[in-house]
C-alpha cells in the first residue's frame, strides 16, 4: 500500500456532523463534517490510552472528545483539554494526534495520507464528467476480500471481459485485444482499446440502431488506487471511476461513481446500479480466488502478454515508489492465536512542518523504513 497520496476515502454525501470511523491503508481514522462545512480527518488513535476517537462525540465549537477519558482534540489534532488534570495544569506538547489535509472534489472526500509538503503532493485525478451537466452519476460500494491492487488491475484488464463477464460486458466470440498505445505520466496511465461490444439486450437494446463492429474503451489507472473505464457506446458514454480503498492488504472497499450521458433520467439509475453490481459480482469470484493474494513485487513472478501493458506499467511505477520509501505494509501481526494491532499511524504533514515538534509525537509512523513500529522507545 502506498502512502503520500490523496486517497478518496468516502463519498462526500456520506460525511455528516456525526463522527465516524473510516479505514484506509490498514489504518483507522475519525472523520466528521465541521461546523464550517469542511471535513476533518484525524488518526483514530487517542495518544492517552489508544481510545477510538470515532466513538467519541463533538464538543465545544468543533472538538472531538475521546470516549474513554474525555481528552478533547481540535480538528488540527492538538489536544486542548484533559479533564482529569487540575485546571491550572498545562497540556503536554505530546498531546496531539495526526491530522490529515482534506479536499472535497468530484463527490468524494480526499484525505492526504502522508507527510509530504503541499507542493510535493501528487495530483488528485481529474474527473471532468463530475461537473458536466450532460452526465448523470450513480454511486455504488461493496467490500471485496482481495488485495486492492488485484481489484485495480482487474478493471484495466480488457482481456478478462469476455470470460468473466460473458455477454454482460464483452463478446465471447471475439476475445482478441488489438495492440494499443499507452499514454502515461508519473501518476497515470491510459489506453484506448478496441473491443467488440456485447450483443444488444435489456434496456440498451432499443438504443442500438446499427450495432458497431467495435467500440473504443478507455481503460486507465491513476495512482494510488483509482481506475477508470470509459465505454463509448453508439448512443452515448458510460464511465466508471472505481476507488479501490485498501482496508487492509487483503480487504478492499470499492466505491464507484458511474457516469452516463444517455438515459439520464432518474428512473434509469436503478438499472445503471444493477449493471455495475452484476459486473462487480462476476469479478469478485475470480479476484478473491487469485493467488498469491498480494500483487507480486517481482515482475517475472507472473507471465505478461501485450494486452497486459497497463498492468505492467502499473507494476513498474509501483516499484519505483517502493524504492522511494512510500510503501506501507499491514500492521496486523498475529501472536499465538490472538491477532494484535500495533498502535502506529501514517505520518501527517504537521510532523515535517514543525521540526521543533519532532519529538512531540507519541505514536510511531508507518512506512519510510522506520518499521517495525509500536515497540517501546
Ligand atoms: Fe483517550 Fe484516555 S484513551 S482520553
Ligand atoms: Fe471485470
Amino acid at each position: 500500500m502506498l502512502k503520500n497520496f490523496w486517497y478518496a476515502v468516502e463519498f462526500s454525501h456520506a460525511v455528516q456532523r456525526q463522527p465516524r470511523k473510516i479505514t484506509c491503508l490498514g489504518q483507522d481514522f475519525v472523520v466528521w463534517r465541521r461546523r464550517n462545512g469542511e471535513v476533518a480527518v484525524l488518526s483514530d488513535l487517542c495518544v492517552h490510552r489508544g481510545g477510538a476517537l470515532s466513538m467519541g462525540k463533538l464538543v465545544g465549537d468543533d472538538r472531538i472528545a475521546c470516549p474513554y477519558h474525555g481528552w478533547e482534540y481540535e480538528p488540527d489534532g492538538t489536544c486542548v483539554k484533559i479533564p482529569a488534570n487540575p485546571v491550572d495544569r498545562g497540556i503536554p506538547k505530546k498531546a496531539r494526534v495526526d491530522a490529515y489535509p482534506v479536499i472535497e472534489r468530484y463527490g468524494m472526500v480526499w484525505a492526504f495520507l502522508g507527510d509530504l509538503p503541499e507542493e510535493q503532493r501528487p495530483p488528485i485525478p481529474h474527473i471532468p464528467e463530475h461537473d458536466d451537466p450532460s452526465y448523470r452519476a450513480v454511486y455504488f460500494e461493496t467490500t471485496i476480500e482481495a488485495n486492492y491492487e488485484r481489484t485495480m488491475e482487474n478493471v484495466v484488464d480488457a482481456a478478462h471481459a469476455p470470460f468473466v463477464h460473458g455477454t454482460a460486458f464483452g463478446n465471447p466470440d471475439k476475445p482478441q485485444i488489438p495492440d494499443f498505445e499507452l499514454s502515461q505520466d508519473e501518476w497515470r496511465c491510459e489506453a484506448d482499446i478496441l473491443m467488440s461490444p456485447p450483443p444488444a439486450k435489456g434496456r440498451w437494446k432499443r438504443l442500438y440502431k446499427d450495432k458497431p463492429e467495435q467500440v473504443v474503451v478507455t481503460n486507465g489507472w491513476y495512482l494510488p488506487n483509482v481506475v477508470k473505464l470509459h465505454v463509448r457506446l453508439p448512443f452515448g458514454d458510460m464511465l466508471l471511476y472505481d476507488f479501490n480503498i485498501p482496508l487492509t492488504q487483503d480487504r478492499t472497499l470499492i466505491k464507484i461513481i458511474g457516469y452516463r450521458n444517455f438515459l439520464t433520467s432518474k428512473w434509469a439509475d436503478k438499472n445503471a446500479v444493477q449493471r455495475i453490481s452484476k459486473i462487480l459480482e462476476q469479478d469478485r469470484v475470480v479476484v478473491e480466488a487469485q493467488r498469491p493474494e498480494l500483487l507480486p513485487f517481482d515482475l517475472s513472478a507472473e507471465l505478461h502478454i501485450r494486452s497486459d501493458a497497463l498492468q505492467v506499467a502499473y507494476r513498474r511505477r509501483r516499484r519505483e515508489l517502493i524504492e522511494r520509501g512510500w510503501w506501507v505494509g499491514d500492521d496486523d501481526v498475529v501472536t499465538g492465536d490472538v491477532p494484535r494491532r500495533r498502535a502506529t499511524v501514517i505520518p501527517s504533514p504537521a510532523r515535517r512542518d514543525n521540526p521543533e515538534l519532532a519529538r512531540a509525537w507519541v505514536h510511531k509512523t508507518r512506512g519510510g523504513g522506520d518499521e517495525p513500529a509500536g515497540d517501546t522507545e
